[in-house]
């Protein structure tokens, strides 16, 4: 904190400027705001911010970024704090500012497919507006009901439906955003095609709120699937999980729109704890899938998908496998895939990991991880399952009573074995400050410079969320 002669800090001269500019509704000082969420779902240590501002429109942004410059002050931009890499906490004497009062849908373009938002609106929100428009928004995961679209683009969500239609960078064809010093660039354009120059929209999108305060964006909306088949597969060994990929994209008329892929440990544990849940198969297989397939004509679909099924659990490609026949039976099995929505309850102080490799080398990476933390932590409950389709793996790792030593140790094993099959330390929740330090291992040293010569040129006096990404 920086204290001038008079005993007044640089926040209080900055909230002073706010609070005359834009009023005291949309300047909050913490004794008016004391109860609110600091913290995102990752764990990582926050603190109350010195000041919360939740502003009505992009003007008001500019004008906040503008005062926040001018005072040489920090920003954390915070959508719905649903994040697993704590890049939206206020790390320092940071103000806050919230999206939240810019919740809305501006327009549906139906002949351009396209719908504008406004950044605090909620996924939830914008996939029922889709839906109703006759439409489908694509990007879905867990946090639907309180992540918003700002949130979702600065940190390039993905989720359950990439492996057709892309992270949320491919859902995005404009954004509108506040650069450090208030000035305002884009939130018009609703063309695919669009290549002048340098891509702003997909620079900001996994940008984290470091570059720019993401305020609207014009999002892509797609045809809406009339037809979903669902199935879950039990798989002999993990040839057949990639050949069950590859010959599903390859033969299903609509393609593939989920591939997740949950390992014995996972299913098991889920089995043991959530008995509510219901697993659709009861023998054990050495991998469990749980395949989708969206589109538009649902008999001939069914049909294929059926067939398909058939010849491969005849190829011995899959071992047993269960089809939804109902909209509650492919519920059912995407209960057991979303069940980590229950992990603050289930498996308090697990350490969570995020990593991607190509999808020929992920069972092998999985393998050798588990046996790696094995050798050492014997003990540990150790769950392993994915977006596989896109090479994405999700690890959790834990044992009551470990030590922040032990984190510290559990997390070198993984990384190391992540850096040394070339692999990605984040392959969907993005860096925030969880893996500022391990950025290096998938990053080379040319590629962190050339970000901070980014970070520098949009961010000079480094205000949006330092300490977030890359290290200033
Ligand atoms: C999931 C989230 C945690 O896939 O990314 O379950
Ligand atoms: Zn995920």
């Amino acid at each position: 904190m920086q204290r001038n002669h008079a005993g007044t800090t640089r926040s209080d001269a900055a909230i002073a400027a706010l609070r005359e500019a834009l009023g005291a509704d949309v300047v909050s000082a913490p004794p008016e705001f004391g109860s609110r969420q600091v913290a995102d779902w990752s764990g990582t240590p926050a603190v109350q911010p010195v000041a919360l501002v939740r502003p009505r429109t992009t003007d008001e942004v500019a004008t906040a970024l503008r005062i926040c410059h001018q005072h040489r002050q920090p920003v954390v931009t915070q959508g719905g704090m649903t994040g697993h890499a704590g890049g939206a906490c206020v790390l320092n004497d940071e103000i806050a500012l919230s999206l939240e009062r810019m919740n809305g849908v501006v327009e549906i373009d139906p002949v351009s497919a396209t719908m504008t938002v406004l950044a605090g609106t909620p996924l939830q929100v914008v996939q029922e507006a889709a839906d109703q428009a006759g439409f489908m928004f694509a990007l879905d995961l867990g946090a639907r009901g309180s992540c918003t679209i700002g949130g979702n683009i600065s940190t390039n969500a993905g989720g359950n439906r990439v492996i057709r239609y892309g992270m949320m960078r491919d859902q995005v064809l404009d954004v509108e955003a506040v650069l450090a010093d208030g000035s305002v660039i884009g939130g018009e354009r609703k063309m695919i095609k669009n290549n002048t120059g340098y891509d702003l929209r997909n620079l900001l999108a996994g940008s984290e709120g470091t570059l720019a305060v993401i305020t609207r964006a014009v999002l892509r909306l797609r045809a809406k699937p009339r037809a979903v088949s669902t199935a879950w597969c039990g798989m002999p060994g993990y040839e057949a999980v990639t050949t069950l990929l590859g010959r599903a994209q390859e033969r299903l008329p609509a393609g593939v729109s989920a591939f997740e892929v949950m390992w014995p440990s996972y299913c098991n544990f889920i089995r043991a704890r959530m008995p509510e849940l219901r697993v659709p198969l009861a023998g054990d297989h050495a991998y469990y899938v749980l395949l989708e397939s969206c589109g538009a004509d649902p008999e001939r679909q069914a049909a294929a998908f059926e067939e398909f099924l058939a010849d491969m659990l005849e190829a011995g490609v899959i071992a047993d496998a269960a089809i939804a026949q109902s909209e509650s039976d492919a519920a059912a099995f995407w209960a057991i895939r979303d069940a980590p929505g229950e992990y603050p309850r289930l498996i308090p102080g697990r350490i969570s990991f995020d990593i991607s490799f190509a999808v020929a080398q992920a069972g092998e990476a999985a393998q050798r991880c588990d046996e790696r933390l094995r050798a050492r932590w014997p003990q540990a409950t150790i769950l392993v399952y994915g977006h596989l389709g896109d090479g994405n793996l999700h690890v959790v790792v834990q044992e009551p009573g470990w030590t922040a030593e032990t984190i510290g140790e559990v997390q070198r094993v993984v990384y190391e074995l992540t850096a040394e099959m070339s692999g990605s330390v984040s392959a969907e929740h993005g860096i925030g400050e969880e893996k500022l330090k391990v950025l290096p291992l998938s990053r080379s040293p040319a590629e962190l410079a050339a970000m901070k010569a980014i970070k520098l040129a949009l961010d000079p006096y480094n205000l949006l969320n330092p300490g977030k990404v890359i290290a200033a």
